[in-house]
């Protein structure tokens, strides 16, 4: 029996922009209904000049809405409220920049404004804007913190004569990410190694040295993960607070070696090793094995630990490996040598130093910084949704 679509029966908007792109709609439309989705189309005006609302009412069987005033009164709040899943496909950069900037002259950037949901877009257009500092920050800005998810645009000639990545993502990519984006479990049959917390390493038997990690920020991409449908192995230092349900297998470590030995034990396993831990680099040469007392004159001679992201390095099969880089000032500089030197795919940075972003609390800010230089900043929020816009880059890099 065929598996049932998760777009079957779900209230699909598509906002439709003015790119040449435009005509490209009518076969997304075509697609998404085959699926059973009940697609509403909104257009903007300049999206006339490409394509005939007709074109997409045959197509998605509803008159589309290409303006404000048209339809029901206040269509655009009952539209954004009954959509399960919001795609602008061909998305220009005159709309992201107004989506970016909240603007809502048009029925489409109205109702993203009235949404609260995940939006895909697909943007569409010459080579030079889609590079050009400003589309980049306003594109920045709608992935980092509003569940906007791009489908990256394609590299080929274009309908204005260049050549260089532009192209609308393919109409088959699209759904693809519909579908991703409403059955939300994307990383279903992905086995993913996480490491979270501090490791202890022990002076005598009362005392240790350790760090502030609190575990967390691991904790958090290891709950995310696995409500995504990932296989989730989970590998913790002491941390402060007990690790989530529904994480597959558990492995508890006290130090930096125990922990190294754990990772290396499980990766050839994993697809995806995310360190989030803060191991030890050093270690007393020495353990006494009685309690020191006050009266002995301690000088506590330390050795370094081995880099356990250095070590998987190394290895002949390595998983997509991200790491993080917490550090205590605003350049990211540090976190780009950590990402080449320690063979990264991605690179978490974080400002320990900025209020709410760090350790021991709730809430995160961090720069999501991939090989091949994609930047996403994260603006601080709640831990767990960091570890979800975290995943959902993983997810997008993978897909690419
Ligand atoms: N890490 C590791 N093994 C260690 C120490 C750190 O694998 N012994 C990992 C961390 O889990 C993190 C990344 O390396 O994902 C960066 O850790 P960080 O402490 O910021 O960097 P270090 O390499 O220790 O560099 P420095 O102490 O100079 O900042």
């Amino acid at each position: 029996m065929a598996k049932r679509s998760p777009l079957k029966n779900k209230n699909l908007l598509l906002g439709v922009t003015g790119s040449v792109a435009a005509y490209k709609a009518v076969e997304l439309v075509r697609r998404l209904k085959d699926e059973e989705a009940d697609v509403r189309v909104i257009m903007t005006s300049a999206s006339l000049n490409f394509i005939t609302p007709l074109s997409l009412e045959l197509a998605s069987g509803q008159k589309p809405l290409t303006g404000l005033w048209e339809g029901e009164p206040l269509a655009h709040v009952n539209l954004a409220a009954a959509a399960d899943l919001f795609i602008v496909a061909p998305a220009t950069a005159n709309t992201l920049g107004k989506m970016a900037l909240g603007i809502a002259d048009d029925i489409l950037t109205a109702c993203f404004l009235a949404y609260r949901g995940k939006t895909l877009v697909a943007p569409a257009m010459n080579p030079a804007m889609y590079a050009h500092p400003a589309f980049r920050r306003n594109l920045d800005f709608l992935k980092g913190g509003l569940a906007v998810i791009e489908m990256a645009p394609e590299e080929g000639a274009l309908a204005c004569g260049a050549a260089g990545v532009g192209r609308m993502a393919a109409v088959e990519k699209i759904v693809e990410a519909a579908r991703d984006a409403l059955t939300g479990k994307d990383f279903q049959g992905r086995r993913v190694l996480v490491t979270a917390g501090p490791t202890r390493e022990a002076i005598d038997p009362v005392r240790f040295i350790s760090n502030r990690s609190s575990g967390r920020m691991g904790f958090a991409l290891a709950k995310a993960a696995a409500a995504r449908g990932a296989d989730v192995t989970l590998v913790s230092g002491p941390a402060a607070i007990s690790p989530p349900a529904g994480i597959g297998k558990l492995i508890r470590v006290e130090t930096a070696a125990q922990m190294e030995k754990a990772v290396l034990a499980e990766i050839n396993n994993a697809q995806i090793l995310i360190m989030a831990a803060a191991p030890a680099d050093f270690t007393p040469e020495e353990t006494f094995g009685k309690k020191l007392a006050k009266s002995d004159k301690l000088s506590l001679k330390l050795k370094a630990t081995h880099d356990i992201l250095l070590e998987v390095s190394r290895r002949k099969k390595k998983p997509f490996t991200v790491g993080f880089a917490a550090e205590t000032g605003p350049d990211t500089g540090r976190a780009r040598q950590k990402l080449e030197k320690k063979g990264l795919d991605m690179i978490i940075f974080n400002d320990v130093t900025r209020p709410g972003a760090g350790f021991d609390c709730g809430t995160n800010a961090v720069t999501i910084i991939a090989r091949g230089g994609d930047i996403r900043e994260i603006p601080l929020m709640d831990k767990q949704d960091v570890a979800n816009a975290v995943l959902d880059s993983i997810s997008h890099l993978l897909k690419t």
